[in-house]
C-alpha cells in the first residue's frame, strides 16, 4: 500500500474517530451548555476494575455529571451514631464515600457531581431510626441541621481546593417529603390553602418535628449557611406533570419557601417513567410533554430551576420473573419517547441538567423493584447503543447552540 494511501487512510480514520467523539452525549451536551449525566452504583465507585469491560469507556465517553446511586445517602455517610447527635461533626462522617466518587470523576475528567440526598426517610441509619423516637422536635432539627452542616462543609473543602477539578455543585437537601395524604391529613389540608390529596409524607424518622415546613425551611437554611455557592434542590417523583395534585402541592410548598426568602434554587424531578407495554401502548405522550413543559414554566415563574434527576423509561417485558424480552417495536417507541422527554426538558432555559438513573440495563433498579418491567436505559446489557440513545442524542443535537439558563446565573458551566 503506497505511503500516500496509508496517510489518507490514517487521516480518514482519525477524522472518523473525531467525528465519533464529537457525537458522544458528553460532547453534544458540552456544546449545548448542558449537563447530561448518570447515577453510579457503589460497585463501580468502590471498585471500578470489577466492572464489565464496556462500563468504564462508555461512562467516560458519554456523561459530564455524576450522582451516586446510594453512597451519599445518610446510611452510608453516617452509619454509626455520632458522639453528639445534636452537633454532628465532620469526624463522625464516612467522608471516604465522598472522596471515592470525587476520585472516579477526576479519573474521567468530569468536574460536576450532584449530591443525593441529605435528608430522606429511606436509607436512614438504623441507629437513627431507633434513637429518634425519644427526641424532641428541636433535637430532631438540631440533628438534621448539624448533619447537613458537616456534610456540606466537607464538600465545600473539596470545592474550594485550589483549581478544584471536581465540584459537588448541588445537593438534594430533602427527598420525597410529599406523599398521598390520609384522612387525618385531609382535615389538616382543609385548613391550609392547598386543598390537595397530597401533603407532607408521614411515617418518616423526622415525623416528630412540630412543624414540617419550619423543619424544611431550617434544613435549607443550614445548607446555605454552610456553603453560599451550593445549589439547593427539593427532589421528588410524581411531580413532573403540571396540574396533578402532587405537582400542585410541590409548587405550593416551594412557592411558599421562595416567598419567605428560604434559600432554594431548584426542584429535582426524578422522571421514573413507565414506557410502552408489550403491545406498544402507553408511555410518555405529547400531552405528558405539554404538562411537563408547564411545570418548568411554573418553576421559572418562581425563579427556580427544574432538574431531571433520575430519568429512566421502563418497558414491559414478556416475563414477570426474570428481566424478560421486549420487542423491537417497544425499543423504537422508547427511542421516540426518550427524544420527547429530553427535548421537552432541555429546551427549557431553566433546565440546566438531565441525569439518568444509570445508563446500562446491566445496572438498573427497575427489574428488581418493578418485576415485569426493565430495559429502561439507553445502553443494553452489552453496552450497545439502543434506539433510546439515538433519541437522546437527536434531542440534544436539535437544541439551540447554548440555551441561556434564565432561572439563575449558570452554575452548570463545567469548571
Ligand atoms: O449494600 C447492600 C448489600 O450489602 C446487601 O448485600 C444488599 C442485599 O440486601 O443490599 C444492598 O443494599 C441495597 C442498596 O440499594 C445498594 O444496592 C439496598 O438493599 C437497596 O434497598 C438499595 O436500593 C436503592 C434504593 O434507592 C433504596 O431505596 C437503589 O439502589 C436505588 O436505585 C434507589 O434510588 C432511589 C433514589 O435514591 C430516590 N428516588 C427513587 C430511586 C429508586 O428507588
Amino acid at each position: 500500500m503506497s505511503k500516500l494511501t496509508t496517510l489518507t487512510l490514517t487521516a480518514l480514520l482519525l477524522a472518523m474517530g473525531n467525528a465519533e467523539a464529537q457525537t458522544t452525549l458528553r460532547a453534544l451536551a458540552d456544546a449545548k451548555g448542558k449537563l447530561v449525566g448518570t447515577a453510579l452504583p457503589s460497585q463501580y465507585i468502590d471498585n471500578p476494575a470489577s466492572m464489565p469491560s464496556g462500563y468504564q469507556p462508555t461512562l467516560a465517553n458519554e456523561f459530564n455529571v455524576y450522582v451516586s446511586e446510594n453512597s451519599f445517602k445518610m446510611s452510608e455517610l453516617l452509619p454509626n451514631a455520632p458522639a453528639n447527635p445534636f452537633d454532628v461533626q465532620i469526624s463522625d462522617l464516612s467522608t471516604a464515600k465522598i472522596d471515592t466518587l470525587v476520585a472516579r470523576a477526576r479519573e474521567n475528567g468530569v468536574g460536576m457531581i450532584r449530591g443525593h440526598a441529605l435528608i430522606w426517610h429511606t436509607q436512614a441509619p438504623s441507629w437513627l431510626t431507633t434513637s429518634v423516637t425519644g427526641w424532641t422536635s428541636d433535637q430532631i432539627t438540631a440533628f438534621a441541621t448539624s448533619y447537613i452542616k458537616a456534610v456540606v462543609t466537607y464538600c465545600k473543602s473539596i470545592n474550594d481546593a485550589v483549581d478544584a477539578p471536581v465540584r459537588i455543585y448541588e445537593w438534594d437537601v430533602i427527598n420525597e417529603t410529599i406523599d398521598k395524604t390520609t384522612a387525618k391529613d385531609k382535615k389538616r389540608a382543609r385548613r391550609s390553602a392547598a386543598k390537595s390529596s397530597f401533603g407532607y409524607r408521614t411515617g418518616t424518622w423526622y415525623d416528630g418535628v412540630a412543624d414540617r415546613q419550619a423543619f424544611i425551611d431550617a434544613i435549607f437554611r443550614a445548607a446555605r449557611n454552610a456553603d453560599p455557592n451550593l445549589r439547593l434542590v427539593y427532589n421528588d417523583y410524581g411531580i413532573e406533570f403540571y396540574g396533578s395534585p402532587k405537582c400542585n402541592f410541590m409548587l405550593n410548598m416551594v412557592g411558599g419557601m421562595v416567598a419567605r426568602g428560604v434559600p432554594i434554587d431548584g426542584v429535582g424531578m426524578q422522571c421514573h417513567f413507565q414506557g410502552p407495554d408489550t403491545s406498544g401502548a402507553g408511555g410518555f405522550s405529547s400531552s405528558n410533554a405539554e404538562k411537563f413543559r408547564q411545570t418548568f414554566a411554573a418553576l421559572r415563574a418562581l425563579g427556580l430551576e427544574g432538574i431531571v434527576t433520575e430519568l429512566d423509561l421502563w418497558l414491559q417485558t414478556d416475563s414477570a420473573t426474570t428481566e424478560g424480552k421486549v420487542t423491537s417495536q417497544q425499543l423504537a417507541l422508547q427511542g421516540d419517547q426518550y427524544r420527547l422527554i429530553v427535548s421537552t426538558a432541555l429546551s427549557e432555559p431553566n433546565c440546566p441538567a438531565l441525569v439518568l438513573w444509570g445508563f446500562t440495563d446491566a445496572y438498573s433498579w427497575i427489574p428488581w423493584a418493578w418485576p415485569g418491567w426493565g430495559h429502561a436505559l439507553p445502553f443494553d446489557r452489552s453496552y450497545a447503543k439502543k434506539p433510546a440513545y439515538e433519541g437522546i442524542t437527536n434531542a440534544i443535537k436539535a437544541l439551540p447552540a447554548v440555551v441561556e439558563n434564565k432561572a439563575s446565573s449558570s452554575t452548570t458551566t463545567p469548571p
